[in-house]
């Protein structure tokens, strides 16, 4: 069948390296895709949000299954448009409806979902500009650090965590009456703060059966033992050592189980990833946040362990028939390292020339941030590159993956040498 990849990052040319690697695929495109899927697909230069260009793509290479990399198009609703249209209903699509995607569009929506379905996170309440009292009295109650999130979507920037109670009310009347996050914090949620380390969970989902994919962590911060501004990720392990085999059951039960039944109880039509952020306190899984999508850079070491034929789950996934398909997963570890240019997540200039590709041996990379230009592969954007590595374990793979990384060149380039320092 013919496939197309939604996506330009290291996330979605994860996916078509993956997904090449499928007897079941013939044709591959990604759109827009980078210098990297342009290798091994054909790239389609359309925005992952212009849905009438996505059909006629679709319509004009005979595309049989699409994989939504980001959640922009899927939090604006590019399953339910498939359903609505004639000639897109037989189309394969991986992802959740509209309603589906609130769960990461809406941090409010996450709470009460939860809350719903007793899946177990952080006491919260939510606020307006017209209940921004309440939320200063609310603030009253907690201890501090205090954890004020977005409602909606602000490019992972719209959580601050505080430490002085005068500030957080300030921060609070910025986000709900200066939109501080522009329409994002029109509702903030206000939440307990949760003590404890953090760990990703990947699942994939038909709406009635699931799949537990690899875990993976990510380090998110720019700067060395997590310091520093947030960035979309600067590297990642998997799987997470301390998800052992009981604290795994746990997660199953009290949050996996939980959420695909109340997704079905709901009735919403949900056939992709669900990627919950945990956080581990005391012996505990607790919910911080669900996306609908798979991570960047989690998805770097996640599929490389997965060796099911990834298009084999993705048509399950589609035709509910997921229970049918067994999972094998790869027992060795992997890690990726992220190189960004110098700057990000600030300002960062494009365009300067990578070298030393060719010379990369015993690791797979992923371009997330690059493109061609006079036949070089240049960088276009704050992150650029991910080395991935398997081996025993994640120490081991890191170590093929630093290794790696000192034949890559380019000007400004950045990598934090610490992935996996906590674990
Ligand atoms: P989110 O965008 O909801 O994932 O939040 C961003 C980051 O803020 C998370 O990765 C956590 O590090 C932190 N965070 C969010 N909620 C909490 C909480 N309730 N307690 C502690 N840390 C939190
Ligand atoms: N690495 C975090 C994310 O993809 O949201």
């Amino acid at each position: 069948m013919n496939i197309l990849i939604l996506g330009s990052g290291g996330r979605e040319h994860t996916f078509a390296y993956k997904i090449k690697q499928s007897h079941r695929c013939n044709k591959l495109f990604v759109a827009p895709g980078n210098a990297g899927t342009e290798q091994i697909a054909t790239n389609i230069p359309i925005s992952v949000t212009d849905f009438e260009a996505i059909k006629q793509c679709i319509l004009d290479n005979d595309i049989n299954l699409v994989v939504v990399g980001p959640e922009d198009p899927l939090v604006q609703g590019i399953v339910d448009y498939f359903s609505e249209t004639k000639e897109l209903k037989n189309v394969m699509i991986i992802g959740p409806s509209k309603v589906g995607a609130l769960l990461e569009g809406s941090k409010q929506r996450a709470k009460e979902f939860m809350k719903t379905h007793n899946i177990p996170t952080a006491g919260y309440q939510s606020f307006t500009k017209e209940t921004l009292e309440k939320g200063k009295q609310f603030l009253e109650t907690l201890k501090p650090p205090y954890v004020l999130k977005a409602d909606g979507l602000a490019a992972g920037k719209g959580v601050l965590i505080l430490q002085n109670i005068e500030e957080a009310k300030q921060e609070l009347e910025k986000m709900l009456c200066e939109a501080k996050f522009g329409e994002a914090s029109n509702t903030v949620v206000i939440e307990e703060f949760l003590d404890g380390i953090e760990l990703s969970v990947f699942v994939l989902t038909d709406g009635k059966n699931y799949k537990i994919l690899p875990t993976a962590k990510d380090y998110k911060r720019i700067g060395e033992g997590d310091t520093g501004l947030n960035t979309g990720g600067m590297g990642a392990v998997s799987p997470v050592p301390f998800a052992d085999k009981d604290f795994m059951q746990k997660i199953e039960h009290q949050i996996v189980k939980p959420t695909v039944n109340g997704l079905s109880k709901e009735n919403i039509d949900y056939k992709g990833f669900v990627f919950i952020g945990l956080i581990k306190v005391g012996n505990n899984p607790f919910v911080i946040e669900y996306n609908v999508r798979m991570g960047d850079p989690e998805t770097e070491v996640v599929l490389p362990r997965i060796k099911t034929d990834l298009v084999e789950l993705l048509e399950a996934t589609f035709h509910q028939n997921l229970e049918t398909v067994n999972l094998e997963v790869d027992t060795r570890a992997a890690a990726t390292v992220m190189l960004v240019s110098g700057g990000y997540p600030e300002a960062y200039e494009k365009g300067k020339e990578i070298t030393g590709i060719e010379k990369v041996e015993d690791a797979i990379f992923f371009h997330a941030g690059t493109t061609t230009k006079n036949n070089k592969i240049v960088t276009n954007g704050g992150r650029v590159l991910a080395i991935t590595s398997l081996d025993k374990d994640f120490k081991s793979a890191l170590e093929k993956s630093y290794k790696n990384i000192e034949k890559l060149h380019f000007n400004t380039m950045y990598y934090r040498t610490d992935i996996g320092f906590d674990l």
